[in-house]
């Protein structure tokens, strides 16, 4: 039996912010998501957050998760205290706890999982992640006897000179006994720098303890500032563009381009320099992607080009070629071997196959058939001021450049229209439109009009 608490209430005074440090983003996910995250492969009994600095905040963002406990820590009095307020909780539970600090984000599910069996293969009272950090810094020491049973864990700030040289740190993940923890959390000390009840003074007092040494001490890296937020990122994106490339993808330039670890990339798509996919998005084989491009939340099938271009909530199939400077957005679909750029806008559109919308225009509720040709700087009046309206427009219809299409209206198939033309009624099949003033010539004009004012 094996309950999760993840300690989650401090402020994280040291990110100079006003959002709860676990509540900052590390990519797709916050901090305390990903700690949710690295429990993957443990399956609890129980999941509790300890929650304090803007709780409801914290829960908030936690609302999509099922079945977690929140437990108020309304004075932030340090780890052991938190944890003392699972006693009233768990009281009557007889597993193990897991514990793991809100602010350790790149721990992996399987190192969570090795701790847990290390931990119940030796009935440890407790047991405890530690690494061997090139730069311990800021971390706890962990100290172990002659015979590597953990002796005590002494914070950085009340480490004597010699103390600072171990190297060895806690990682802030940590498996109790629940039982023989909870008979000891009442009995601990403030009497430290911090004033604070330290969770890792429990070691002093509990029998067994051990340690277990994580392989990539990048895991464990905490967040505890800016700087080593964006350090993690860098750690993260590092993971997810390594895998993806092992995977049959090719980045050019892979230290511009970034990607969510929620993508989905298939073998042979070649994302090219200062490009950014994020959210679910899923990206089909032969696809080129970029330069300069952000593809978020969307499905690229096979073959798709997208370069120079913006590409959120939509989709685009076989073949097609995006930018350079196209905008899709709002569940826009494009059909196979299409071509879509030079500033165009495409919103809540549907276009069927080889239809071309390839300069200068918007076209937003719309639903556009097979083969329909959009000339240079059409543009779908959508908008009365109040509502949006819907433009359709049959397979093969041709738009001239510069014409305005007022909605609610339908252009049926093979039509033509004439360049310039604001159409505002409905158009049925085969017919040519011209809706524009006639032009007028006035043969010397400019001779006339200098005589009359001579
Ligand atoms: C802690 C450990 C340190 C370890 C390091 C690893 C202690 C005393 N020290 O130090 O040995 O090397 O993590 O990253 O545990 N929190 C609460 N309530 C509180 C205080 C903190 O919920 O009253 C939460 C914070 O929100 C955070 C986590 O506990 O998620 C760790 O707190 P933090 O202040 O960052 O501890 P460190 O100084 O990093
Ligand atoms: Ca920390």
């Amino acid at each position: 039996m094996v309950a999760i608490a993840i300690l989650a209430a401090g402020r994280g005074t040291r990110m100079k912010s006003d959002l709860p440090k676990v509540c900052h983003q590390l990519g797709a996910l916050s901090l305390v998501e990903r700690v949710l995250n690295s429990c993957l492969l443990i399956q609890p009994l129980r999941r509790l957050i300890i929650v304090g600095y803007e709780a409801q905040r914290v829960k908030t963002s936690l609302q999509g998760y099922r079945d977690l406990e929140f437990v108020e820590q309304t004075e932030q009095l340090g780890t052991g205290h938190a944890v003392q307020q699972l006693l009233p909780k768990l009281e009557g539970f007889t597993g193990d706890l897991l514990v793991l600090n809100g602010d350790v984000p790149l721990l992996r599910p399987d190192t969570i999982k090795k701790l847990l069996e290390y931990h119940q293969a030796h009935q440890n009272a407790a047991t405890l992640l530690t690494a061997h950090l090139p730069n311990p810094q800021g971390y706890g020491r962990v100290f172990c006897d002659g015979n590597n049973l953990l002796t005590q864990i002494v914070e950085e700030r009340d480490c004597t000179a010699a103390q600072k040289k171990n190297r060895r740190i806690n990682a802030g993940v940590y498996c109790f006994n629940w039982s023989k923890l909870a008979a000891v959390l009442p009995k601990l000390q403030n009497n430290n720098d911090q004033k604070e009840y330290y969770l890792t003074d429990t070691v002093k007092a509990l029998d067994p303890v051990m340690a277990v040494d994580v392989g990539d001490y990048q895991e464990i890296l905490g967040i505890n500032d800016r700087k080593q937020l964006a350090k993690a990122y860098e750690i993260l994106q590092e993971r997810v563009k390594d895998a993806w490339m092992k995977a049959g993808v090719t980045l050019i330039n892979p230290d511009s381009i970034t990607i969510e670890d929620t993508v989905q990339l298939q073998p042979d798509v070649i994302i090219e320099p200062q490009t950014h996919l994020r959210g679910k998005t899923l990206i089909g084989s032969g696809c080129r992607i970029g330069p300069g491009s952000l593809v978020e939340n969307s499905q690229l099938e096979k073959n798709v080009t997208v370069l120079y271009s913006v590409v959120s909530d939509s989709v685009v199939k076989d073949g097609t070629r995006v930018g350079p400077y196209a905008h899709l957005r709002g569940q826009t679909v494009v059909g196979e071997s299409c071509r879509v750029g030079n500033f165009v806008e495409l919103k809540k559109a549907k276009i069927g196959d080889r239809t071309n919308v390839a300069h200068l225009s918007y076209i937003g509720d719309a639903t556009l058939g097979n083969q329909v040709n959009i000339g240079a700087g059409t543009i779908t009046a959508n908008y009365d001021g109040v509502n949006k309206h819907p433009t359709q427009i049959g397979d093969r219809t041709k738009t001239g450049s510069n014409s305005v299409l007022v909605a609610p209206i339908t252009l049926g198939k093979d039509v033509n229209i004439a360049a310039g033309s604001i159409v505002t009624e409905d158009v049925p099949d085969d017919c040519l439109v011209i809706a524009r003033s006639r032009q007028i010539v006035k043969p010397g004009w400019r001779l006339k009009s200098q005589e009359k004012s001579d």
